[in-house]
Parts: C-alpha cells; structure tokens; sequence
C-alpha cells in the first residue's frame, strides 16, 4: 500500500501538480518586491524575511545592519517592505522635508484592532486622511500651553496631583521601594483629569485591573507576528482574540464615561476634553462617532502616560547614580524656588539646568529606540534610493541619540551638553527629535515636559534620592518592548 502511494506520487502528473502547489504558495507569500533602486539590505530567509532576526530589542539587530549597509537599509518583515533610518539627516529627509508622504501609517492588523476595529478611528495609529488631520488638530489645541486658559489648567491639575505623589513618596519613610507605581499612578491621573476628570481616587482594586489590562494590550499591541503576515490573519491566534477582547474593555469603559459625561453636559462651561469633544460633536465641528471619541481618549491615555513614567523612572535612576547632577538641581531648585512653596508649570523657563537634565534622561534613557511607525502614500525617494508607496519607516533612534558627532561621549550622561556659556538651553532637541516632527509630531510634548518638569522639581525639593543602605549600584539593564522601563530597582527617598 505505502509503496503504491509513494509510486503514484511520483508519478510525472502528480510531481507537476506538487510543483504547481509550491510555486503557488511561494509566490502568494514572497515578500512584495521592490521596484527601481531600493536601499541595501539584508535578503533574510524565504518567505519571513528578517522577522525573526529582530527578536525582543530590534535596535540591536539595525544597529548591526546600519554598520553593515549605511545609514538607510531595507528589509522585507514577511510580506511588508520596511526601511530603517539610522541617522539624524536621513530622518529629517523623510519626516519634515517628505513628510507629507511619510505621513501614513501602514495598515497592520494589530494597528486596526487597536483602533477597534476601523483604521480611521482615533488618532495615533489613524491612516493619513482629512479627517485625521482635523482631531488632531483639536487635541494640538487641547494640549497646547500658549493658550493662556490651557496653561492654567496644566498648571492646576499637574500641580493637585503631584502634590499627592509626595504624600505617597513620603509614606515611605526612605525606606527601599521601587517609585515605578507611585510616579505611574500620578500620570495616569495627570492625563485622566485632563481627558475625563478624577477618575482614579487611590490605587485600589479597580484601577490595579485597569493598569493590568492596559499593560497587557500594549505588550500585545505592540506588533503581531500576524502584522507581517495578514494571510495568518485568517487561521487567527490566540493573541488576536485576546486584543480584541482588552480592546473591547477599554471601549466599553470609555464609552461608560462619555454617556456620564454627555448627560451632565453644560455646553457653555466644558470641563474637560470629553466634554470638548462631545460639544464639537453635537455642533457638527467634527463629525466623529462615539467610538470614534473613545479611540480618541484612549490613544491619548496610552500614549501619555507610560511615556511619561517610563522617563522619570529613568530620571530617578540616572540621578542615583550622578549625585552631582542631583545636587545641582536641587541648588537651582532651592535658589529660584526656596522651600516655602511646590514648584510649578512655572517656574520651568526659570530653571535651565533641569530642563537640559530631562532632555538628557530622555536621550540616555531612550525609551522609545525604535519610536511610533510611519508609512509612505506615494512613491518617494530617501537618500537617493527608491522607495514604493505603502513602505513602513522604522527609525532606529538609539542609534541616532548614541551618535558621537552630535553627542561627544554620548554614553555619558552630562546635562550641559545643552547648556552655552551663560547657562542658557540651546537647542536640546535639534540633532535628535525625541517628539518626532513634521505631520505626526507628539501632541502631547508640551503638556508632557511641564508634567515631567513639575514632578522631578518637587520630588528633588522635598527628597534626596539614594541607593539603599548596603547597596552598591543599580542593577543594569532595561526591559523589552516598545516602551523600555530600567529593569526594576529600589532606591530610598530620604527627606531633604
Ligand atoms: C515623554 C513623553 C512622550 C514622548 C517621548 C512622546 C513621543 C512621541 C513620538 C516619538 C511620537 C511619534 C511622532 C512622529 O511620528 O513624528 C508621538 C506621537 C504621539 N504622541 Fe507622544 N510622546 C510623549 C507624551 C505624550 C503625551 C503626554 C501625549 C498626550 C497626552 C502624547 C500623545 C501623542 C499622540 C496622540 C501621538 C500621535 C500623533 C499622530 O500620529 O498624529 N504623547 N509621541
Ligand atoms: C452652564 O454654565 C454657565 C457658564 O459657566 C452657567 O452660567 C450656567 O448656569 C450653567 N448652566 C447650568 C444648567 O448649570
């Protein structure tokens, strides 16, 4: 019987349509070629291409290519062409000089669960389109401190909420604890009084399950294998259910929010963001749907807060092990402050040294190496190569923040990089953009460097930060991801 199977396979008829079936198959999955004069790059394996060669840290593999083939390379990811940009120049080309084609996002499958389902929603991971130019033009407004009104309202929320975060550093009595939790929590409702009001009263049961299930959808959002693969989307995974269920969740507890918010409405005195959009919605200002609205919310909530916390855990850490920078913060601190009141919003423009000192815990720290995705709308060309519609643009900004003509000894972590003769900030953010720029740039930038500004300046008022009694250093290293944390660590925080 098994010889009878094994001659009649071999048969001329039954090879041919073997043949057929492996030319079939290979031909629906090879990667999308390239036209003209692609930049260099690895050829990868059959089929996948270097997916599997990125692992958990992405940057080091581009950092190795980037030596190997320039400072833009190519690659497929399964069936998606990709290119990485390594240098400053090269991403400035792409995202403020062609940035009106580099201004899509490329339509991957976890991009639209995320967004719920339809890849216009929200405004973070939104296809280029007028209608994503216009609520992003809203929530610019929203989140821009030249507004006086805006200004006031950064000021009084971040203000009520840091001064909380000092209660709860404070309980600590300097004993050892990690500040990841309490700093978390602070920006969550940094963020939550600016879109929604108080939401959070204390780290309780409720809002343990809201972080829970907000750090599960970003470790899974943060690209499926599915995402360079769309036809596996059809066998569908595991992963994929899962995503949409925490999407659904967080839908539904926005959409909780905005009916609360829409049957206490008073149209002439808004009191936050949703209210601001409800109003524009019932105005015909922007024609956009409630789930719409939550995909809003939501992209703001993910993307402010873990961002925000990632830095200042970085902060804390990097001023435990450069004392000397923290002294001399806490000197200016003490010099344009003094001890009888909180900074503020402020004081910031006041406090050169500090500012320098975040922009440099954000180069050093780097917790976006590999920052938010781009996707081109048309043929271009970057650094003279091709570049087909529908390319996705990685940018490899560990290697643009380590690069040592712009940053002499760029391993070291030296605040006055920033600083001319006469203490002044010259342009921290040049050589680097560390907020992206042109069309996609962060919204939340300002908004995000008052919070910082304001947590780290009353944290180094009130505490001086330490390693525990017995320790010698920090444990080195960071965690994978997207958004990269230092792994874990306890410091004191003994009162000033
Ligand atoms: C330290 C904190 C933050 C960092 C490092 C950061 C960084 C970034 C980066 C690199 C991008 C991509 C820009 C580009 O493609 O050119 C981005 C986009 C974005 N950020 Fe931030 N961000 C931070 C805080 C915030 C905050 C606090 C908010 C809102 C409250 C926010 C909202 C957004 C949104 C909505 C986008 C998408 C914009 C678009 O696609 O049009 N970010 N951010
Ligand atoms: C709505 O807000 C305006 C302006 O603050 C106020 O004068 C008015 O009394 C409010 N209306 C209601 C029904 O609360």
């Amino acid at each position: 019987m098994a010889v009878v199977t094994v001659a009649t396979w071999l048969a001329p008829m039954n090879l041919a349509i073997v043949a057929l079936f492996l030319f079939v198959g290979y031909w629906l999955l090879r990667p999308n070629r390239w036209r003209g004069n692609p930049p260099p790059g690895p050829s990868g394996w059959p089929v996948v291409g270097s997916m599997f060669q990125l692992g958990n840290r992405p940057e080091i593999f581009f950092n190795k290519m980037s030596e190997r083939y320039g400072d833009v390379f190519s690659l497929n990811m399964g069936q998606k062409r990709v290119v990485v940009v390594n240098t400053y120049e090269t991403l400035a080309e792409a995202i403020i000089e062609k940035g009106h084609i580099f201004a899509d996002q490329p339509d991957l499958l976890s991009f639209k669960l995320d967004t719920a389902g339809n890849q216009h929603h929200g405004v973070s991971f939104a296809r280029a389109s007028d209608m994503q130019r216009k609520k992003i033009k809203v929530v610019r407004a929203a989140l821009n401190p030249a507004i006086p009104e805006v200004a006031e309202k950064f000021n009084t929320i971040i203000a009520s909420e840091v001064a909380l975060l000092m209660q709860d550093v404070a309980s600590e009595h300097g004993k050892p604890f990690d500040p990841h939790h309490v700093i978390e929590f602070c920006y969550v409702n940094i963020i939550g009084m600016l879109l929604y009001g108080k939401i959070f009263q204390q780290r309780d049961e409720e809002y343990f399950k809201w972080a829970a299930t907000f750090a599960r959808r970003l470790e899974l959002g943060s690209y499926l294998i599915v995402d360079w693969f769309p036809w596996l989307a059809y066998i569908t995974s595991a992963e994929v259910k899962e995503l949409k269920g925490l999407v659904e969740t967080m839908v539904a507890w926005h959409m909780k929010l905005l009916e609360e918010h829409r049957q206490t409405l008073n149209e002439s005195s808004p009191r936050d963001f949703i209210d601001h959009l409800l109003i524009q919605q019932q105005t015909g200002k922007l024609m956009v749907s409630d789930t719409d609205i939550c995909c809003v919310l939501d992209d703001l909530q993910t993307a402010g807060f873990d961002t925000a916390t990632a830095n200042t855990v970085w902060g804390i850490q990097l001023l435990v092990q450069n004392p000397d920078v923290q002294k001399k913060l806490q000197a200016e601190i003490d010099d344009v402050v003094g001890s009888g009141r909180a900074p503020t919003t402020k004081d910031r423009r006041n406090m050169p040294y500090l500012e320098a000192t975040l922009w440099e815990i954000q180069r050093v720290g780097m917790i976006l190496p590999i920052p938010g995705l781009r996707s081109t709308s048309s043929d271009t060309t970057l650094r003279g190569f091709d570049v087909p519609k529908d390319t996705i643009l990685l940018i490899n900004h560990a290697k643009i923040a380590m690069n040592p003509i712009n940053f002499p000894q760029p391993q070291k972590f030296d605040p006055s990089r920033y600083l001319d003769e006469n203490g002044v900030v010259v342009a921290p953010d040049k050589k680097i953009m560390l907020f992206g720029n042109g069309f996609r740039k962060c919204p939340g930038m300002q908004f995000a460097r008052e919070a910082m500004f304001t947590v780290v300046a009353n944290l180094l008022q009130r505490f001086t930060f330490q390693l525990p009694e017995g320790v010698t250093a920090l444990p080195v290293g960071r965690t994978d991801g997207h958004v990269q944390y230092p792994v874990s660590y306890k410091i004191t925080a003994i009162l000033r």
